[in-house]
């Protein structure tokens, strides 16, 4: 009688422990612009970073999570407010988002200092993962995305190119891969147009770009401005000059396909997702995150919220559910698995993603417009 009381109150205090651990909870805080211009960026990370969660609950390493969603407005000033109150008040052991280059980049001093790691769901601009060994990218860069289309272009018959891009980190970065890529293959860039980032009014540029009757345009915006821009180069006829529309997929952004209309079809991007993509885990995604989000369609944004979680999650698992941010950030490193997007891995060297970037057409199918792969360039790594 004795021995099993004893046995009993060990067995509970046991469970109390077990109890007690899976309550700690691991606080990840998540910066996404909610409201503002880049308020469609936001939304895809914030609603793939949920789905995440909601397909693979709460409880990792022992440990329960709990996300924390902030909306900084895509304001630099107010990311590292935001960033800062997190890692102090709300102790938070990861952060993640940054729907903007500017946006990231404010927040590294801020995790260097803190050694809290940060996972970054969009911004593209190559230099970022390098300003802090705190950073890890579960989003692209722009590099990456670029020299596959310009290949294609090269290869296809494409002499001379006009590039107009945004003018700011990873407009410049697919500017210049761009150029350095076409050029190699025997191409001329004959004008290289830079649109502010702030005033989406692409005319003068597009009308520029028109009367230097190129072969090809390349285009990159914030997908964000997707839209505005792809109106703009159908309304000012450059398809029926008899100029190819070529660019980053951010140009022909998943989630604002349809609304661009039929203009558009034939379009070739390269990029590191489409919610198109024919594999059982992309199904599966697309899925559940339009049954969560029924008046949207998974974009690239979308995909790296759900990706950085899993990053997240993965780490946490290898520490068993230690928080301390260098332990993390090293679990981050090296980490693989198959996404949504195709197979995708932390370079263990840089912290940047590696992942296979594909060549696709813009095609109607079943009523709706898709970006449809065709060609494959396997686990590509930044090309510094
Ligand atoms: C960035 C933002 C975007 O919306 C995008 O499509 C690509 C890059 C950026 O600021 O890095």
């Amino acid at each position: 009688m004795k021995m099993l009381k004893s046995a009993l109150v060990a067995g509970f205090a046991l469970l109390a422990a077990g109890a007690s651990q899976a309550q700690e909870v691991v606080k990840i805080g998540l910066i996404a612009p909610m409201t503002g211009p880049q308020a469609a960026s936001g939304r895809q990370m914030v609603a793939g970073a949920q789905l995440y969660m909601a397909l693979n609950g709460n409880k990792v390493g022992g440990k329960t999570i709990q996300l924390i969603v902030r909306d900084d407005q895509g304001t630099a000033d107010i990311t590292r407010r935001i960033a800062q109150e997190l890692i102090v008040n709300e102790k938070v052991a990861v952060i993640s988002g940054f729907g903007l280059t500017p946006l990231a980049m404010a927040v590294g001093p801020v995790i260097t200092q803190s050694k809290v790691p940060a996972v970054i769901m969009v911004a593209g601009t190559s230099s970022i993962v390098g300003t802090s060994p705190y950073f890890a990218r579960a989003s692209f860069t722009l590099p990456q995305n670029t020299f596959p289309v310009a290949e294609w272009a090269a290869k296809n018959g494409m002499k001379n190119v006009v590039t107009l891009v945004s003018d700011y980190g990873p407009g410049i970065d697919a500017m210049n891969t761009f150029k350095k890529t076409f050029e190699a293959a025997g191409g001329k860039i004959l004008d290289q147009l830079k649109a502010p980032l702030e005033s989406p009014d692409f005319a003068p540029f597009l009308q520029r770009a028109k009367d230097l009757k190129p072969d090809a345009v390349f285009l990159f915006v914030p997908a964000p401005q997707a839209g505005a821009l792809m109106k703009q180069v159908v309304d000012r006829g450059l398809t029926q000059a008899g100029i190819k529309i070529i660019g980053t997929g951010d140009v022909t952004d998943d989630d604002q396909l349809n609304g661009m209309g039929d203009g558009v079809i034939g379009m070739i991007t390269s990029y590191n997702y489409s919610s198109a993509h024919d594999s059982p885990e992309n199904k599966n995604f697309v899925a559940e995150f339009r049954k969560a989000n029924p008046q949207m369609r998974p974009n690239v944004m979308g995909v790296s919220g759900y990706d950085g979680i899993h990053l997240i999650y993965e780490a946490l698992k290898k520490t068993n559910g230690n928080t301390d941010g260098t332990a993390l950030i090293n679990a981050m490193k090296g980490a693989s698995w198959v996404s949504p997007r195709g197979p995708m891995s932390i370079d263990p060297e840089t912290r940047d993603v590696v992942q296979n970037i594909y060549v696709r057409r813009v095609e109607k199918r079943d009523g709706e417009l898709h970006n449809i792969e065709f060609d494959l360039f396997k686990n590509v790594k930044d090309p510094k």
